[in-house]
């Protein structure tokens, strides 16, 4: 692949490794206020980060690009109150969809079809993580300083749990 992919594959590699560093990040909080099942929702988001980065990762070697790790941003370490951190993922999601189509611009632009195909899994994906965490902003907001309603979503995003991609996708 060329130069200026790579080096683009691999900037993106860094924001999924933030992105999983962050919703680590937002576990930590929600176990620090007793809302665990938020927590176990959060490790399923980091452990389904950790495979993007991967994803990527995996793609710039099959490609024969160089991989370069840099060094991932501290992310924030408290919220306001879940609402608050959950519009704060919607807000990141949005900017790693843009990161995204960004990258499509740049397979178009250096005609690289590979890549292209390759991304397209990531242009769907964000358009569920958008509409998942968009779904829980809106239950939030509905349900601001009504504990039971806040326990009964906890008992729910609880229940999440994270499923390793086939080998082949
Ligand atoms: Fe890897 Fe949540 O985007």
């Amino acid at each position: 692949m060329k130069e200026t992919m790579a080096e683009a594959f691999n900037r993106q590699i860094n924001a999924e490794m933030y992105s999983s560093y962050l919703y680590l990040s937002m576990e930590a909080y929600f176990q620090s206020i007793g809302l665990n099942g938020f927590a176990v929702w959060m490790r399923a988001q980091v452990q389904e980060e950790l495979m993007h980065a991967m994803k990527f990762y995996d793609f710039v070697f099959e490609r024969n690009g160089k991989v370069k790790l840099e060094a991932i941003e501290k992310p924030e370490s408290h919220w306001g109150s879940p609402l608050d951190a959950f519009e704060a993922i919607l807000k990141h999601e949005q900017h790693v969809s843009s990161l995204i189509d960004d990258l499509v611009n740049l397979a178009i632009e250096e005609k690289d079809h590979a890549s292209n195909i390759f991304l397209q899994w990531f242009v769907t994906e964000q358009v569920e993580e958008e509409s998942t965490v968009g779904a829980i902003v809106d239950r939030l907001r509905l349900i601001e300083r009504d504990n039971a309603g806040l326990f009964m979503m906890d008992a729910e995003l609880g229940k999440r749990v994270f499923t390793p991609p086939a080998p082949s996708e």
